[in-house]
């Protein structure tokens, strides 16, 4: 299958060298210019392409960019045609990604991006970090694989996505549409907690849309305060014992 990704940062590079991996014919872009992302992704697979020419003849788009980045693409998006599933791996935190009145009033941040960009969207991979993404893969039926959810509007978008989760080595949960993936946002309890498939099921039909705003700021503000800016990764066991003690 021929795959676009637009962002090759710490998700959208995984995704295209494990996509590569399986099979896939992947291009890969990011703001600056090909010549510009690392050559250590471009493995079996994946080749590094102007932004521009990222979603040309593009039978899935993966875009993987920071929330506050989507303006800047969503008119190179919404020149995806229709049909084609656009998979967005984001997730918003104020202060980090400036402020969005809007979702910061409660709307879901996937449907603010789904709006901006005037065309359907699928939310998946938004829910584990990079470091179990790069690492904690495991093959269909092992035990304890970690399960991911994906949630769209239109039921063919979500399938074509929940393959490709399972192929880069996660069970998929169908996690409805798109209006419900405030269910896996950041300070859900489904986000960044590596749990299984039967825990996701019961953490997404558990999620209290009221607290997952607040637990993510409490979250990040641990973040913040334990490695002083907004863009340093703090260790990853840390954070995800701290994800599953204030978000399940
Ligand atoms: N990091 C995680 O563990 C994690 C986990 C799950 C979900 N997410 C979410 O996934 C999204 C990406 O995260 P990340 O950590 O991969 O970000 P990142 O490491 O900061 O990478 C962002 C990428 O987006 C590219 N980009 C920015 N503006 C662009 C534009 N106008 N056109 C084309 N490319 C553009 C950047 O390219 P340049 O450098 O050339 O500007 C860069 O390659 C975010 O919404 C994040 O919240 C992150």
């Amino acid at each position: 299958m021929k795959i676009g990704i637009i962002g090759a940062g710490n998700i959208g590079a995984l995704l295209a060298t494990k996509l590569g991996a399986a099979g896939h014919d992947v291009a890969i872009a990011n703001s600056r210019g090909p010549e510009t992302i690392d050559p250590g992704i471009l493995t079996e697979g994946v080749r590094a392409v102007e932004a521009a020419d990222a979603a040309a003849g593009a039978e899935v788009v993966i875009v993987s960019v920071p929330f506050a980045r989507i303006p800047d693409v969503a008119g190179l998006l919404s020149q995806i045609p229709e049909n084609v599933p656009l998979i967005d791996t984001g997730n918003y935190y104020p202060g980090r990604d400036g402020r969005h009145d809007a979702v910061d009033a409660g709307q879901v941040e996937s449907v603010w991006v789904a709006q901006t960009i005037g065309r359907p969207l699928v939310k998946a991979w938004n829910s584990i970090g990079a470091p179990s993404l790069a690492d904690k893969g495991t093959e269909p039926g092992a035990q304890g694989r970690i399960a991911l959810p994906v949630a769209a509007d239109r039921d063919e978008d979500r399938r074509a996505a929940m393959d490709l989760v399972e192929q880069t080595g996660f069970d998929a949960v169908d996690a409805g549409r798109l209006a419900e993936s405030w269910r896996q946002q950041p300070g859900a309890p489904v986000y960044c907690t590596d749990l299984t498939r039967a825990e996701v099921v019961e953490g997404l039909a558990r999620a209290d849309r009221g607290r997952v705003p607040k637990r993510r700021d409490l979250a990040w503000a641990a973040v913040v305060e334990r490695t002083d800016d907004f863009t340093t990764m703090p260790d990853f066991d840390w954070a995800l014992r701290l994800n599953r003690v204030l978000y399940r």
